[in-house]
């Protein structure tokens, strides 16, 4: 039934099962060592199905008995094959009763039924069912749930399942037990059970047609006073579904439990969200604003999967983006809107909406565009996969939404709110594709939507070039936009894309002109959405009495490399007059990325570093501008990132990066001073915390004005941050200091570390935090101590853990991931580190080593002496014997 390890599953042999579930009874006596799993199912016959046996997947079970309709089976009706079990069975009904033994507490992978802090959890996404009981185990396979549990009461006094709760009741022994029902069939990944010592927040409010229904968020009773915020983003979301899609939550009873040992961010279990501790637990004390931004994305996330990923599912693990891409546009959308609605002006909306936005594709440039560059490129929907863990990616994910939103954009806010309608009218309660769900946002509108099925089948970052000609005698403007995607590993050759591309021109006093196309007769708005759907077309502007400037992409209207020939004085020109946010931030960030690898080059050369005055002045015209938004001026100002920079560098190349990074920062700081410390004063938020856009933005700004004074150095700074990090009333504002003191070599910084540590010893989240400050830290001085170092003495302190993934993600994935230029030091001791910490991780939590192992995978685009020495590394962990599939798909792709 499985294939052989390391043969991939392909999308295109996608068959229906012989035999579907309808009902399924399980009864759980759960036991750290020994748990007893019950699992009674009615198995019926798939008419649209070729024949074929009862297929039931099963991983690290222990068969105790199974009967087929209450009988023995005959023999050989049963077989064990690689993966589980196949009965043959004639009846086109069978009642198949399988009772299985696990071991929770040794069960170190997450993934199935394990323990955290002595309760028991679920994580069944994508294959952990298979790992509780024998079963079909694929999203195909919707079947409806009952569920009992029973437990010993002091222990686990909390016994939660999917649905609603029938019957609760105790035990001889000091036993007790629960009866739940699911009435929604549902796929087996979104099965899940808790039984702990949890205390819930609860909240009851009113649906959109009137119904009461209950809102549970269960934690930890020491955690009782950080989870508020959890609770008003899940009725903010509950609000916004009602409102933006008319989507109405269809339980009584919603849930949300949080667990300190997790794999991922959260789990959308039907009305039984399970979430890592990181995305519910908040409050002004332990959360930064971004913590809280977090929560209530999250939150919403899952909240929005009710209806894009448990109504309607997915026929195959290859349709993930049809849930999660879908879902990560929902939760942008959702952000936007609250960061907005929470505004005091317009103004304020807009540019919180802004700051959101380029949040979105931040993330989408540092953490997709590599993928896409790597080994592992892959379509927003694969064709194959080895391990189907490896593809919960930036790809899947951040690139999908950012093809849904490219719908929104084609059909507008009404034809593509049809499209969902239409979607959820057709396929309430259907495991479904990619295909069905374009297919209906094609119909509701008559568009023809067969070309942008590309999105869903071509990998790689298209490079979307744009180069404009103006003609004084015709008074016309034409834009030439051509596209072109590098082969990616397995598609040598790309086809042209539908791709939407917002444009506006801009006239030389910095107003937008008004737009008129070559055959219009008036012309219309500021901003247009040309479709290019061809290798290259040319657009004409007419009535244009000026050479404009044109502002390409607007709002990154699509997930491409912008090319457009811009010199310095151009990009100042859009930093101080694009009316697109958007645009004008990237703008800063293009004019930043330029300067930044000029620098880079010197210092690889061995010449003197030199930032270009016209850069300060651009820059600080930015830093001084006070009618613009804070926040969305903190965004303008902070560099790209270390790992976008080095997806851009050709080739990459991690120590004279960081040495132009750091002097740019220098410089910035010892040029600027003035303005930095008058800004810093300024920005200071009195009163009560309140996470708000408006005071975040002031915090954020506020926070990167001291790390660039910081970085130019000097007593004052050092004094600056240590007393904002010793008077903070707030966690956004300690943590913002000591992110500064970490880039200094002062006693301050060792003194600021050992007071976080000490008043949060006991805090592992906060903790988190401290670990990863550290694991991130620049080298910004000969006498600062070396990362690595740091890091291994680190994994000595009794609050880290290799089997918590909070603690790895913090740590090491600190140090691999976000410290480029500590992590490639020359004599290779970061790659050594990095492979022995894989092969430890592989043996207990191969998702999370393979998260690790990703760290290298884009190994090639560095210089080849770097090459060298990364290959060794990779050689190192393939030649491992007893490699999970996780892993050795990743070394497996890196070094082919
Ligand atoms: N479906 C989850 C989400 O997007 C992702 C997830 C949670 C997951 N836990 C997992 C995926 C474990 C794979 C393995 O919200
Ligand atoms: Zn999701």
């Amino acid at each position: 039934m499985r294939t052989q390890q390391g043969t991939p599953i392909r999308r295109d042999a996608y068959q229906p099962l012989a035999y579907q579930v309808e009902t399924v009874d399980l009864d759980f006596v759960l036991d750290p060592k020994a748990t007893v799993v019950s699992n009674r199912m009615r198995c019926v016959r798939n008419p649209q199905a070729a024949a074929g046996p009862v297929v039931l997947y099963g991983e690290a079970l222990v068969c105790l008995s199974v009967r087929i309709d209450g009988a023995a089976p005959a023999d050989g009706q049963v077989r064990t094959v690689e993966g589980g079990l196949e009965i043959d069975v004639d009846a086109d009904v069978v009642v198949l009763e399988i009772v299985t033994r696990i071991d929770p507490s040794a069960n170190l992978t997450l993934s199935g039924l394990y323990q955290s802090r002595g309760g028991y959890y679920t994580q069944c996404e994508a294959e952990g069912f298979r790992r509780i009981t024998y079963f079909p185990d694929r999203p195909d396979v919707m079947a409806r749930y009952t569920v009992r549990l029973e437990a010993d009461a002091a222990t686990c006094p909390v016994l939660l399942s999917n649905g609603n709760l029938l019957e609760t009741g105790t035990l001889p022994g000091g036993r007790h037990f629960a009866r739940w029902e699911d009435p929604f069939p549902k796929p087996s990944y979104l099965f899940a059970l808790v039984a702990a010592d949890l205390k819930a927040l609860e909240r009851k409010v009113c649906t959109m047609s009137g119904r009461e229904v209950l809102l549970q968020v269960w934690v930890e009773a020491r955690d009782l006073d950080r989870v508020g915020h959890a609770m008003d983003s899940l009725v903010h979301s509950l609000r916004w579904d009602e409102e933006v899609f008319g989507l109405e939550l269809d339980l009584d009873r919603f849930m949300i439990v949080a667990v300190s040992d997790f794999n991922m961010g959260a789990m959308e279990n039907k009305g039984l969200n399970i979430f890592n501790t990181k995305y519910v637990l908040a409050n002004p004390d332990t959360g930064t604003d971004l913590d809280f931004e977090n929560v209530e994305s999250v939150v919403a996330h899952e909240y929005f999967h009710n209806w894009t990923g448990n109504r309607v599912t997915c026929r195959d693990w290859f349709q993930l983006t049809l849930k999660e891409g879908l879902t990560v546009f929902r939760d942008q959308q959702f952000t936007a809107d609250m960061m907005a609605r929470a505004s005091d002006t317009p103004a304020a909306a807009a540019s919180a909406r802004a700051v959101t936005r380029i949040a979105n594709v931040r993330g989408l440039r540092s953490g997709q565009f590599p993928e896409d560059a790597g080994p592992m490129a892959h379509p927003i929907r694969p064709d194959s996969y080895q391990e189907i863990n490896n593809f919960y990616t930036a790809t899947v994910y951040q690139k999908g939404a950012e093809v849904i939103r490219m719908l929104l954009t084609l059909l507008g806010t009404e034809g593509f709110r049809n499209g969902m309608d239409l979607y959820f009218s057709y396929h309430d309660g259907q495991a479904v594709t990619c295909d069905d769900f374009v297919g209906c946002m094609a119909e509701a509108n008559g568009a023809d939507l067969d070309l942008f099925m590309g999105w869903y089948s071509q990998a790689g970052t298209p490079r979307l070039k744009a180069v404009g000609h103006y003609d004084a005698a015709s008074r016309s403007y034409a834009l030439t936009l051509s596209q072109h995607t590098p082969p990616t590993a397995g598609q040598p050759d790309k086809q042209a894309l539908h791709i939407p591309v917002a444009v506006g021109l801009i006239g030389p006093d910095g107003a937008d002109l008004p737009l008129q196309l070559e055959g219009e007769v008036r012309s219309a708005g500021t901003t247009r959405v040309l479709e290019l759907k061809e290798t290259s077309r040319t657009w004409r502007f007419s009535g244009i009495e000026a050479e404009p400037v044109p502002s390409i992409l607007r709002g990154f209207s699509a997930p491409v490399i912008l090319e457009v020939d811009e010199d310095d004085a151009r990009l100042a020109f859009r930093m101080a007059h694009d009316s697109d946010p958007f645009n004008c931030w990237d703008a800063a960030q293009r004019y930043m990325e330029r300067v930044v690898l000029a620098l880079a080059a010197d210092a690889a050369a061995g010449r003197r570093l030199e930032v270009p005055q016209a850069f300060g002045h651009a820059f600080r015209a930015l830093l001084v501008n006070d009618r613009l938004d804070p926040g969305f001026v903190a965004e303008t100002l902070a560099l790209p990132s270390e790992t976008y920079l080095l997806e851009r560098m050709q080739p990459a190349d991690p120590a004279p990066l960081r040495a132009a990074l750091i002097h740019v920062s220098r410089e910035l700081g010892q040029a600027l001073q003035a303005d930095l410390l008058t800004r810093y004063m300024d920005l200071e938020v009195e009163g009560e915390y309140r996470y708000h856009p408006a005071d975040a933005g002031r915090r954020s700004l506020r926070n990167l004005c001291l790390r660039y004074m910081m970085a130019w150095g000097g007593p004052t700074a050092v004094q600056l941050a240590s007393l904002q990090f010793r008077t903070a009333g707030n966690m956004t504002e300690r943590y913002g200091a000591l992110a500064a003191l970490v880039q200094s070599d002062a006693p301050e910084r060792i003194e600021a570390l050992a007071a976080f540590h000490e008043r949060y010893r006991d805090d592992a989240l906060v903790l988190d935090k401290w670990f990863q400050l550290q694991a991130g830290a620049w080298h910004w001085s000969a006498s600062a101590p070396s990362t690595l170092e740091q890091v291994r003495a680190l994994m000595g302190n009794p609050a880290f853990s290799l089997s918590n993934p909070n603690k790895v993600y913090a740590l090491l994935g600190g140090y691999f991931k976000a410290n480029a230029a500590e992590f490639h030091r020359e004599d290779g001791a970061g790659y050594a580190f990095w492979a022995e910490q894989v092969i430890a991780l592989n043996r207990s939590n191969p998702q999370v080593a393979s998260r690790m192992a990703r760290a290298l995978e884009g190994w090639r685009k560095f210089t080849p002496e770097i090459q060298v020495r990364i290959r060794a590394a990779l050689e190192t962990v393939a030649a491992e014997e007893g490699l999970s599939p996780d892993v050795a798909e990743i070394v497996g792709k890196a070094l082919a």
